[in-house]
């Protein structure tokens, strides 16, 4: 897509310089994949976990096109120091509140990177034996993989670039571009939403 025709998102538009994966294409997946999870699950009212803040606009779209009855909850993390980073160690500062034992877990994500983050809270999550324990994530970076994590459901491949759009931020912007795009370099130092926002 021209970033001319960009204008219509406002000025975070001035700030991506090529949209990876449309408005169109992302809502057409979407749609598939609550398809096949309603086939999947049929009779069998799944759980749908995600993290927040990134997976909302994912959740949100997904769960409109899921058929059958489901059930909605969120974790929230922050993470410790780097190097606890880097092992994936993350605090949980708000857990579920509806019980996963004997349920049917499916973890929703916004994007899988190195797998790490993922990995130590699928682990957390298998302690408290649900029925079942999938993955369903909408943006995988397979290049930058670091654990194998079996995925369920996938939406796209992304190369190794950072992107924003559709719930993924940079310092906390761009999430609600319905797209997925890349940024110019100079939006990170001299992001235009800046004038604005302070
Ligand atoms: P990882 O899989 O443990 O490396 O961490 C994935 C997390 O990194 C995601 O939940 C996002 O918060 C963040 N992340 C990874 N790639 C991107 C990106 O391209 N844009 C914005 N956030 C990203
Ligand atoms: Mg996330």
């Amino acid at each position: 897509m021209k970033t001319d025709i960009l204008t219509s998102y406002g000025d975070f538009a001035h700030d991506i310089s090529e949209v990876i994966i449309s408005e169109q294409q992302i809502q057409t997946r979407v749609k598939e994949i609550g398809a096949q999870i309603s086939t999947d699950y049929h009779g069998k009212c799944p759980v749908l976990v995600g993290v927040l803040k990134g997976v909302l606009f994912y959740m949100a779209d997904l769960l409109r096109v899921i058929t059958i009855p489901s059930e909605v909850d969120f974790l929230a993390v922050s993470s410790y120091s780097n190097e606890a980073r880097n092992k994936g160690v993350v605090r949980l500062v708000k857990d579920l509140e509806i019980p996963i034992q004997n349920r049917h877990v499916l973890f929703v994500e916004d994007v899988i990177d190195t797998g790490l983050t993922l990995n130590y809270l699928l682990r957390s999550l298998r302690e408290r034996e649900p029925a079942s324990l999938e993955v369903c994530v909408l943006f995988n970076k397979p290049r930058r993989r670091l654990i194998d994590i079996p995925l369920k459901y996938k939406g796209f491949d992304l190369p190794d670039r950072f992107v924003v759009g559709y719930g993924l931020d940079h310092q906390e912007r761009y999430r609600n571009l319905p797209f997925i795009g890349l940024l110019k370099p100079e939006a990170f130092q001299n992001p235009n939403h800046l004038r604005e926002c302070g």
